[in-house]
């Protein structure tokens, strides 16, 4: 009874309280043993044994005191190590899937601002290094293990452009387990995107619409936060910091790809073009090639977005003429980068343009400039069909913007097939060598990851839902 009294106490004083308010322990015990002392030599000069004096009690119930206040101190601390275990491991989803993700909507009314916040609370928590992440090595047997671009990374799974733009978190998206991460996209100049609000939740559908309009801070910045990132990694691995070390991280001394800067991981460096670039294919080409200057030697892949929904004329960009010339000078680009091994190219697509003739126009285009694979596909311009939302997020529909989640994916499957067909078609009909497809678009668990990979993927890659 005294202890549940005790115990509910504790939970209600906190901890720093009660110990400041208790005596040393070594006071106590020296008091102890002088009443104890005193005790026996009263007993001793009486010999008559009395009952134990009202201090000696008090002392001994002080004593069980401190040590079940120890113990369930000690208890406290299993638990809460415990429970920081937990929550920072991914394998804990249900927790942040149905505590965490309610709590963020609840907290950050507005989708972007949730975004922000959840960015600086990763990058935070990464800097005390108790950010989530995947701990150990759940597949010993090397089961998921795949073959991309010349390495062998840990698993096809990754994420998706537009959760990291400016290249804030890419250590802290790594650790959570998959292979491949995509910061981006970037455009040369520093640039505000569209007015806000400009992401909207489907909340029913766990979908989002976007028109971010490729909100950047710039080739400069992001190249710059991305050579610190290399250069305290070449300090951390004990080469040095300056130039000299950051190059020699680059030229893959220290055994790690340069853009991931963890052995069988990627990262991808995705870029664009600004909104106020003219449309001429000169000056369209020059964006992207400034872009490849300034971050590619930064980067295992860089990605050419030719497919936001959100940027006029982005999407035109996909007709095979202008699509080849900026993928070819892109690659040029790319093999004159400062580096041992240069990044690979690969061009991300839309879904919306997928007929055939598309498809084919898309394929030649990679074929004929010597990129080296494609992601299908962004974001869509389409919509789900109304009556499967409530009434009360009908009107959400009507948003502009690229739609994002799970009504995406038998799409995303049917479009990485007929890439995968039409690319392979092209690789036997020409003789040259194979491409890498990446699978975007509404991929939401493991089977469904699979299903796109069956379908000709190399690489799925995650992000709404
Ligand atoms: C808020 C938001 C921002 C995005 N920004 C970009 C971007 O900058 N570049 C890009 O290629 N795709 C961007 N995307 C598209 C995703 O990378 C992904 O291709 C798309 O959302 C489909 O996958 P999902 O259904 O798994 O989200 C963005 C998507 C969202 C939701």
């Amino acid at each position: 009874m005294s202890f549940v009294f005790r115990t509910a106490r504790a939970r209600t004083t906190p901890l720093a309280m009660r110990l400041a308010q208790r005596q040393p322990i070594v006071i106590r015990t020296t008091q102890f043993r002088t009443a104890a002392t005193k005790a026996k030599a009263s007993s001793s000069s009486t010999k008559k044994a009395g009952p134990i004096p009202a201090n000696t009690r008090s002392d001994v119930s002080s004593i069980i005191s401190t040590i079940k206040t120890i113990f369930f101190s000690g208890a406290l601390a299993v638990v809460a190590y415990g429970g920081f275990m937990a929550v920072t491991d991914t394998r804990f989803s249900t927790f942040h899937r149905y505590v965490v993700v309610p709590a963020i909507r609840y907290l950050f009314p507005d989708g972007e601002e949730a975004h922000h916040a959840s960015t600086l609370a990763m990058k935070k928590m990464g800097e005390l290094g108790i950010n989530i992440r995947e701990r150990g090595n759940p597949d010993r047997e090397g089961d998921l293990a795949v073959e991309i671009f010349g390495e062998t990374l840990w698993n096809p799974i990754g994420t998706s452009a537009g959760i990291d733009k400016s290249a804030e978190v890419p250590d802290e998206l790594l650790a959570l387990g998959g292979s491949y991460v995509e910061v981006g996209g970037i455009v040369p100049e520093p640039q505000e995107g569209n007015a806000k609000p400009r992401l909207f939740r489907v909340v029913s559908q766990n979908a989002l619409i976007n028109r971010f309009g490729l909100n950047s801070e710039g080739a400069d910045r992001v190249a710059q936060r991305l050579r610190e990132r290399v250069q305290a990694y070449a300090k951390k691995v004990g080469l040095g910091s300056g130039a000299a070390a950051e190059q020699a991280v680059l030229n893959g001394e220290t055994g790690v790809p340069p853009g991931s800067l963890v052995s069988g991981k990627l990262m991808g460096v995705q870029i664009g073009k600004n909104k106020e670039t003219a449309d001429d294919i000169e000056s369209v080409v020059n964006d992207y090639v400034t872009c490849v200057n300034k971050l590619g030697r930064y980067a295992d892949v860089i990605v050419v977005n030719v497919s936001s929904p959100n940027t006029e004329g982005l999407r035109d960009l996909q007709a095979q003429g202008p699509l080849t010339r900026i993928l070819s000078e892109v690659t040029k680009a790319a093999q004159k980068i400062e580096r041992k091994t240069k990044p690979k190219v690969i061009v991300k697509v839309s879904p919306d343009e997928d007929s055939q003739e598309q498809v084919s126009g898309i394929c030649q285009a990679i074929y004929d400039s010597g990129v080296d694979g494609v992601i299908v596909g962004n974001t869509t311009k389409q919509r789900p069909n109304p009556a499967i939302l409530p009434d009360e997020e009908k009107h959400i529909l009507n948003e502009t913007g690229g739609y994002s989640g799970p009504q995406l994916f038998p799409r995303t499957v049917a479009l990485v097939g007929k890439y995968r067909e039409t690319l392979d078609k092209e690789a036997e009909r020409t003789g040259a060598g194979k491409k890498v497809v990446f699978g975007s678009g509404g991929i939401t668990n493991g089977r469904q990851a699979l299903e796109v990979l069956k379908a000709g993927a190399d690489m799925v890659q995650v992000y709404t839902a």
